[in-house]
């Protein structure tokens, strides 16, 4: 398993988290655990709201099944978001979300804590004294965000003393917004997107983990670009590529976000076990910078 330095932390990480947003659709989640533990996947990423908390209760109840120990994997949640309803970044909202996770998840501490979703009405201060309170209790080892910019990224680090580790942001063949405003600068006007304002470089610069969430599905339509056949020039690509690399289409959708020199984690969802080994044995590919761009072309995108 490839190892990704986690933020400013210097621990090393697995490059692929097991994102457990599904896991009450596993058939087998105690197989899903194990599965995953034994491939070198020892990440894990929650969020309150997965399952509507189901999720992490199921994830606690399978781990107790299993002779593996909480110190030996990394536990992420996130919260912020009440859906349907409104993003909450206040102090009493985060600290109960996290204590509702902790009791869910069967543990005192989650190692990393990530805002969900940008809250239009988050005060700073406010976030920081949430964070100052569950650091200093221990319930809480780092922190990070999710979709956020970088100007809000700034905005909570100028007043957060805790440093923001990671950024969670959709990527993937089919999601690559983020690489393509990069690619386009200083084009016409019909080709600018800044919509992300240069999140991607901005993490770099930062060291903080990009960890790419829904790496298989394709970005509007919301389904598997994976052996779809919406999506031939794509797949026939795939096809080729995981035959030179010894890989499967998954290993090699995922070796390509991780040829990125962001240092990037992939949070798969899959609760498949076959599709867990893949991933997790395609982490240690190394991506020729031609056969990256061809599949980047394959995908639908263009260079100037
Ligand atoms: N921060 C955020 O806003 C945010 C938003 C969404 C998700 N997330 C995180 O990202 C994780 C992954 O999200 P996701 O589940 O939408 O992403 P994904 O890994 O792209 O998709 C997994 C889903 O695709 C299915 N699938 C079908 N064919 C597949 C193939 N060939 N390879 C891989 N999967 C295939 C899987 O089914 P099988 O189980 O049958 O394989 C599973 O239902 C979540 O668990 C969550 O932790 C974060």
């Amino acid at each position: 398993m490839k190892q990704v330095a986690f933020g400013t932390t210097g621990t090393l990480l697995p490059s692929i988290v097991l994102g457990c947003m599904r896991m009450n659709s596993a058939d087998d989640p105690v197989k899903v655990l194990q599965t995953a533990v034994n491939n070198g996947i020892t990440f894990f990423d929650h969020a309150d709201i997965y399952g509507q908390g189901e999720c992490e209760k199921i994830f606690a109840k399978s781990l107790a099944k299993t002779s593996i120990k909480r110190e030996d994997l990394f536990i992420q949640s996130k919260c912020g978001i009440v859906p349907g309803e409104m993003y909450d970044f206040s102090k009493e909202h985060i600290i109960e979300a996290v204590n509702g996770s902790l009791k869910r998840l069967r543990t005192d501490y989650l190692d990393s804590l990530l805002l969900h979703r940008p809250d239009a009405l988050m005060d700073p201060e406010e976030v920081a004294a949430a964070f100052d309170e569950l650091k200093a209790q221990g319930k809480v080892r780092h922190f990070g965000v999710s979709n956020h910019s970088p100007l809000q990224v700034k905005l909570l680090q100028n007043v957060v003393e805790q440093p923001l580790e990671a950024n969670q942001l959709q990527f993937g063949l089919m999601h690559s917004g983020m690489v393509d405003e990069g690619l386009n600068v200083n084009r016409g006007k019909e080709q600018i997107s800044q919509r992300d304002e240069g999140v991607l470089d901005f993490s770099r610069l930062e060291n903080m983990t990009v960890q790419a969430w829904s790496p298989y599905q394709a970005s509007l339509v919301k389904e598997v670009f994976i052996a779809n056949k919406r999506f031939p020039e794509l797949n026939q690509k795939l096809d080729e590529l995981a035959e030179k690399y010894q890989t499967t289409p998954t290993g090699l959708a995922s070796a390509w976000i991780l040829r990125h020199p962001a240092n990037m984690q992939v949070i798969a969802g899959t609760m498949n076990t076959q599709r867990i080994e893949e991933i997790a044995q395609a982490s240690e590919i190394q991506l020729s910078r031609k056969d990256w761009y061809q599949l980047y072309l394959a995908a639908g995108n263009h260079l100037p």
